[in-house]
């Protein structure tokens, strides 16, 4: 959702400050602004990028302050809506990540009281509250701000007068990043790896004092200890490295990432331990996701009622927290790259509630859903800035393969194939990357059209789904995912010359019903991208255009058939010169329901 930075040390702020933003321009990209301290406040914001903004700043003098990239809840992308936010008197200034619910009450009361306001949004609320308050103390002033506010929160707040910043977190993600003779602050760890790898994730409830040269941190008014880590991530990992989008860069370093996977295997079967022993007692097995991680979570479905042989239900987590009552004997398991999902942490937690046991596989060390799972498995993706999720998606299914392969009680004969098939995705997926040029003849293509279909069955269903979802959210042609056997119930209404239909196959028990179906569509005149495995005679006679991918166990193929569609997506979208890695009106981590 939103991004916020903090900076205060011995250098010159706003460089810092725009440096951490550019990194955390993901998150939000509708406006931006920065705040700094020097005898006075200074405050530049505006609508557009990073970039943009600080090619128009003035030099602002100051060792600190603080700076915010919005993804708008409250109120349209403008320059009074942009943060930082102030009070009247200009001195307090706040940038806020999360949505506080009770802003309008708060709002009408410091109106009455004087108060007079610039905004639409729901975070001016807080540096007016401070000034209500204050009286020579930020710190003293933000606890008793606490008290008043409802929702989720990180903030990051500012007075002339006093050489710290105090922040607070609620429901959304604060890091300290610890420097030298400086100290940052940010949404996330990426926003810092340029000046440290030494980081404190802050808890739910925890208040931070921070100076140059110190941090202090309390929780409910007692001083508490939070350990320091290192970061494995590398700043390179956060930058395009000659790559032209960071999607492009993502989608390329997937055999890396499988490979990392593999090579964590050992760490992961300790995980399983954990995974098969909640199986053990369950009955069944409920997955939890949203987007592309809900993909994940449809396929990671196939993969244990095969491997593993109970039942799952595979949802949405923002569908999940409104309906069924959870059944106490269920294993549970989340799925979120960010692992600030808002749907997806209420669902971990409805779960808890109900007694459940918890795993969350997600990307992001320290992470909420990590705090409030009983069990975590990280994947092995990186840092992901495009705003698609490409290698993150990958990480997520090759946790799931290795998982279940480990705690599976398949014959041997079975499962010494599937290990030697899994061994091998790392040069399966570096094959389908090679015939990119390929892909991009027939992106080119594809970029033509208004509207497409994306059809798969089995394991490849939701690899139709999550198709569909990287060519919409990046290219914004309307497509849509569909299991194949469905469309010919209603969608066929829509069939035409002007609609192409992509069919993903796999050589198991769905490829039969697969050619029924693509010869359905050829007969209401739609083109047909086929996706098909090397060697296939058959498919190159029915459809317009193929795609072919390495031969791989069919378990496998979502592996080889969403690189195939990542590249898809990616060159139709670049055809259409959209902005790739920051598509319109999306975020990177949406922290809101
Ligand atoms: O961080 P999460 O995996 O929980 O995010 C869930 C979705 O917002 C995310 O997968 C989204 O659909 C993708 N960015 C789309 O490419």
């Amino acid at each position: 959702m939103c991004g916020i930075v903090g900076y205060i040390g011995d250098k010159l702020a706003q460089p810092v400050l725009f440096n951490c933003l550019a990194r955390l321009e993901y998150r939000g990209y509708d406006s931006c602004g920065i705040a700094l301290k020097g005898s006075r406040l200074r405050v530049y914001k505006d609508v557009g990028g990073v970039k943009e903004l600080e090619r128009t700043a003035p030099l602002l003098e100051g060792t600190a302050g603080i700076g915010h990239n919005r993804w708008a809840t409250h109120g349209e992308p403008s320059q009074a809506n942009a943060h930082p936010h102030c009070d009247c008197s200009g001195n307090i200034a706040v940038v806020h990540n999360g949505i506080i619910s009770n802003f309008q009450q708060l709002r009408q009361q410091l109106t009455a009281e004087g108060h007079r306001f610039a905004s639409q949004t729901d975070t001016e609320v807080i540096p007016h509250l401070i000034e209500k308050y204050y009286q020579g103390n930020l710190e003293a002033a933000v606890i008793m701000v606490l008290g008043d506010i409802k929702g989720s929160y990180a903030i990051i707040a500012l007075v002339v007068g006093e050489d710290k910043l105090v922040v607070a977190r609620k429901g959304s993600p604060l890091i300290i990043g610890l420097g030298d003779r400086d100290n940052l602050v940010a949404s996330d760890v990426t926003a810092v790896l340029d000046y440290t790898d030494r980081v404190i994730y802050l808890e739910d409830g925890d208040i931070g004092v921070i100076t140059a040269n110190s941090v202090r941190v309390t929780n409910g008014g007692t001083e508490v200890s939070r350990q320091e880590s290192r970061v494995r991530w590398m700043v390179e990992d956060a930058q395009k490295g000659g790559y032209e989008h960071f999607m492009l860069k993502e989608i390329h370093e997937q055999p890396r990432v499988i490979r990392d996977t593999l090579i964590g295997w050992g760490s992961l079967a300790e995980s399983a331990v954990d995974l098969a022993a909640m199986c053990r007692e369950a009955e069944s097995m409920v997955m939890l996701a949203c987007g592309t991680s809900y993909h994940a979570a449809l396929i990671g479905k196939h993969i244990v009622e095969e491997l593993i042989g109970i039942r799952v239900r595979a949802e949405p987590a923002s569908e999940f927290n409104y309906c069924h009552p959870v059944l106490a004997k269920t294993a549970a398991m989340v799925i979120t790259q960010s692992g600030e999902t808002a749907d997806t942490l209420k669902a971990t937690q409805k779960l808890k509630a109900a007694g459940c046991k918890v795993l969350a596989i997600t990307n992001v060390m320290g992470s909420s859903a990590s705090r409030l799972a009983d069990y975590t498995v990280y994947t092995r993706a990186g840092p992901e800035i495009g705003v698609a999720a490409t290698k993150s998606f990958m990480a997520q299914l090759m946790v799931l393969y290795c998982l279940m392969l480990s705690s599976t009680d398949a014959k041997a004969s079975r499962l010494a194939d599937l290990m030697a098939g899994v061994r091998q995705l790392p040069e399966k997926a570096q094959q389908v990357l090679n015939n990119e040029s390929r892909i991009e003849e027939y992106a080119h293509h594809l970029s033509g059209y208004d509207n497409a279909f994306f059809i798969g069955r089995g394991v490849n269903f939701p690899i139709a789904l999550e198709g569909a979802l990287k060519l919409k959210e990046i290219s914004y042609i309307h497509a849509e995912g569909y299991a194949a056997g469905e469309l010919k119930h209603g969608p066929f209404a829509l069939l035409r010359k002007e609609t192409p239909v992509i069919a993903i196959l796999a050589h198991d028990n769905t490829y039969e019903a697969m050619l029924s179906n693509i010869k359905e569509v050829k007969a209401r005149q739609s083109p047909v991208i086929a996706l098909v495995e090397e060697g296939d005679k058959t498919v190159g006679k029915l459809a317009d255009y193929v795609i072919t991918v390495p031969q791989v166990a069919p378990l496998f193929s979502p592996v080889v058939n969403t690189v195939a569609l990542q590249l898809l997506a990616y060159y139709a979208a670049r055809e259409r010169g959209c902005p790739i890695d920051t598509p319109r009106n999306l975020a990177k981590s949406v922290t809101v329901e």
